[in-house]
């Protein structure tokens, strides 16, 4: 069955099939949600029709907080996946020093990454001593506030179009019986929140000197002090949403039970399978509606070394795939992400990935956490603000203090 299809797609996946033999590959990733399953379901099918070897999923639940230590430890202990998603930044260096990773360099040089991948540090990020360790798939974004129509008319008021107006609306949302954020309690999500609002409110240049030189002075300063609290403020915002994952708390903002979400454009993923429209059921403001800015982080793929030549093959054939045109326009549309290249055509983009295109285009964009800190410094920075969202208790100023101890020390 397979051999007919590929036979039918052409010479190249004929030379392929019998050049290589078919492997079963195992992939394993944390998408989950309505959104992100469909998108990788993309993947699959591309890798499953267009070559001769077969996606064998290992979705991992819970998010990237609960997956990576997973993925991490699967590699190290011996038992590695033949193809993993992670975020591309920081979080493989260990691996790749301890040599575990397979060296990309001839997929990326065959196919001419370093010219079609923009912006340029997607695969600056996967490239350690001058070899490639990973295959980009998208350009993610945290700057985003989703905002429910249904919820703003239930309570009266206009949509807002900026974190002020926002704010100024809660009280409104409240008195409709709305909860008007959104948030889910896992760490990596409080932390973003924070980082969305610091970028709005701090400015550019003051989350930059934090994020970027590690200043700990401006962390420590009145400038950051506005950021904490506003988030304390929006913590009260917060107070009733009892959800856990990120994807039901977007869910809330679907059915118009909470005002608003902070977070990434993976959540556009969810509104498409919820069959919603962005500027009828729903608005997505990049920046809060203040700074139109967006963090080029997201998701690569990495692939642990495996003694097999066989494998091996198969393992950079998927690299490859990963990258071509069509793929990654089936994959992005599903995914709310962007695709790594800018040679790919987009009409069939809705106006909140148009709009980050319009971002992108137009130069204003910011490394992601993931690139800026080691994993070490998130996981302390996460610590913090997962106990600050939670605890009424934990003053701003207090917290504050705490997150500009942890800026002298990062790394
Ligand atoms: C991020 C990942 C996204 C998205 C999100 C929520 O780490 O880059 O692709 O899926 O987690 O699961």
């Amino acid at each position: 069955m397979k051999f007919i299809r590929n036979a039918l797609a052409g010479t190249t996946a004929l030379c392929a099939a019998t050049a290589v033999s078919a492997a079963d590959l195992e992939v394993t990733h944390w998408w989950t949600s309505g959104g992100e399953a469909a998108a990788v379901a993309e993947f699959a099918k591309a890798f499953n029709d267009k070559t001769d070897h077969n996606w064998v999923d290992g979705a991992i639940a819970g998010s990237g907080g609960t997956a990576r230590p997973i993925i991490i430890s699967r590699i190290l202990g011996g038992d590695p996946m033949h193809a993993t998603q992670l975020n591309h930044g920081r979080q493989a260096e260990e691996l790749i020093e301890a040599g575990l990773l397979l060296d990309l360099t001839d997929v990326a040089e065959a196919e001419g990454w370093a010219d079609i991948v923009n912006p340029p540090s997607l695969l600056e990020s996967c490239t350690v001593d001058g070899r490639v360790y990973c295959a980009p798939v998208n350009i993610h974004s945290w700057q985003w506030i989703w905002l429910s129509h249904k919820a703003f008319s239930d309570a009266g008021v206009d949509v807002p179009t900026s974190w002020d107006e926002y704010v100024a609306a809660a009280p409104a949302l409240e008195s409709a019986g709305k909860i008007p954020l959104a948030m889910g309690q896992q760490p990596w999500q409080s932390n973003g929140a924070f980082g969305v609002m610091a970028i709005a409110i701090a400015g550019i240049d003051a989350w930059s000197e934090v994020n970027i030189n590690k200043n700990a002075d401006v962390a420590g300063g009145e400038t950051y002090a506005k950021v904490f609290e506003a988030a304390a403020n929006a913590r009260s915002f917060a107070a009733n949403s009892n959800v856990q994952d990120w994807n039901q708390a977007t869910n809330l903002v679907i059915t118009g039970q909470a005002g608003a979400q902070i977070m990434g454009d993976w959540a556009q993923g969810e509104f498409a399978v919820a069959e919603q429209t962005a500027g009828e059921d729903y608005t997505c403001l990049p920046g809060l509606g203040v700074n139109e800015i967006i963090s080029t982080g997201g998701d690569a793929f990495y692939f642990p070394k495996q003694d097999d030549a066989g494998i091996e093959a198969a393992q950079k054939e998927m690299a490859a795939l990963l990258l071509s045109p069509e793929v990654q326009v089936n994959f992005n549309l599903k995914k709310g992400s962007l695709p790594v290249r800018g040679d790919v055509d987009l009409t069939a983009a809705n106006d909140c990935m148009k709009k980050g295109l319009e971002i992108l285009a137009s130069g204003a964009i910011l490394p992601d956490g993931n690139q800026t800190f080691s994993p070490d410094t998130t996981g302390q920075i996460e610590d913090l603000m997962v106990e600050f969202w939670n605890d009424p208790s934990y003053s701003a100023a207090d917290a504050q203090a705490r997150y500009a101890e942890i800026i002298a020390d990062a790394d």
